[in-house]
């Protein structure tokens, strides 16, 4: 356990060694599964436990302390901070959890665990430890539908659970956030993998934490904010309504055909000084891509078909990119065939999420010809002017 400020300990585990979250998106730099111990002068509490395989690693950290618990106090119920929870019920007997209504389904759903373990909390309800109060607030929406943030009032700490997280981790064993733009990119990949579909809650949720003024902030992954300004202006900027001059190109291309396409688009754009990014579905990390996806206008997916289809991995680019909900306002596809099939209706069923306006779309048979190049020249500068109407930053 780590000393944070008046016997408030950080007992978390690094995972040096998890290459992918969700079995989807890569963690470039491990992560982190924080949990904190705070000693009242009447009761002790914990906040979050940890994932099943750092179970005994975590347990270890608690420096004996893990069977005089009276509270554990659950943010979140997904796995990585709850699949510890039960143990530590067993080992403390008489401890209750102590979450809100919707986080206690979910972790009965997932644990069976007794009703009678639980105490409910509302908004705003407080919990005495003795000397220490905490104070709920039920922040819905960042990222499911349980999360809530656990206050210390007279310490000025605020436990935001995955809120404000990153996934990185620092192999000396430092428990804070460092100021660096290395870090805020871990904090910004982060936002957009698991934020960023729910950007009007992050926006609401950055004003609430401002409103309650904490001195320092503890998420559930990543380092702890000594100066919370650091990652609420990162926020601010990453929710903000409006985009970048920035072009984001996630393609496909079997041979070659719409590549030369994409390549095409993506130097005129930067010609035009528009910032324009391409993402390989097959080689390139699709974290990156999403990092891609918090700031920029348009999107412009690039696919090849396959058997009359889309190419599957087409279908992932532009299925994730849906399902992230980035802040994209124009959009347009490019693509090759090479006997027939419908390349835009299929691609296009799989945007409903997206609120854009939609750019030609430029489709060509085999390799790309005279005409279809200055179609793509003539996207560039739709794009060009689109943002500059559009009072792009
Ligand atoms: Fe870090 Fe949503 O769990």
């Amino acid at each position: 356990m780590k000393l944070i400020k008046n016997n408030v300990y950080y007992c978390g585990v690094e995972d040096f060694g998890r290459k992918i979250f969700d079995q989807l998106i890569p963690l470039p730099h491990g992560t982190t599964y924080n949990s904190y111990y705070i000693e009242g002068s009447e009761k002790r509490a914990l906040i979050d436990t940890s994932y099943s395989k750092t179970v005994e690693e975590f347990l270890d950290k608690l420096n004996g302390k893990g069977q005089f618990i009276d509270y554990v106090i659950a943010n979140h119920a997904e796995g990585d901070h709850s699949e510890a929870l039960v143990k530590v019920l067993q080992m403390n007997p008489n401890a209750k959890v102590v979450t809100n209504k919707k986080c206690k389904e979910l972790l009965i759903d997932q644990y069976s665990i007794p009703e009678e373990k639980f105490h409910v909390v509302a908004d705003k309800e407080e919990l005495s430890l003795g000397d220490k109060t905490i104070r709920f607030h039920i922040t819905p929406w960042v990222h499911w539908p349980d999360t809530m943030f656990s206050e210390l009032v007279e310490d000025k700490i605020l436990f935001t659970c995955d809120f404000l997280g990153a996934h990185i981790t620092y192999k000396q064993g430092e428990i804070y956030a460092q100021e660096t733009n290395d870090y805020l990119l871990s904090a910004k990949r982060y936002y957009a993998e698991i934020m960023m579909p729910f950007r009007p809650h992050c926006k609401k949720y950055v004003g609430l934490v401002e409103e309650i003024n904490p001195e320092i902030i503890c998420p559930s992954h990543g380092g702890i904010y000594k100066n919370p300004k650091f990652i609420l202006n990162a926020y601010k900027e990453w929710t903000c309504d409006i985009p970048k001059n920035k072009v984001v190109i996630p393609y496909v291309s079997m041979y070659k055909n719409t590549e030369k396409m994409v390549n095409r688009l993506t130097e005129k754009l930067r010609m035009l000084g528009v910032e324009a990014n391409k993402f390989d579905l097959i080689a390139d990390d699709i974290g990156d891509l999403a990092v891609e996806l918090v700031d920029s206008a348009t999107v412009v997916f690039g696919a090849s078909m396959v058997l009359a289809m889309p190419h599957p991995y087409a279908f992932f680019g532009v299925y994730l990119t849906n399902a992230l909900r980035p802040n994209v306002k124009f959009m347009s596809i490019i693509g090759s065939y090479g006997w027939g099939g419908n390349l835009v209706g299929k691609i296009e069923e799989n945007t409903n999420l997206l609120q854009v306006e939609k750019l030609p779309y430029i489709t060509f048979k085999g390799s790309p010809k005279e005409e279809d190049l200055k179609k793509v020249d003539e996207l560039a500068q739709m794009i060009f002017d689109k943002h500059k109407e559009a009072c792009i930053r």
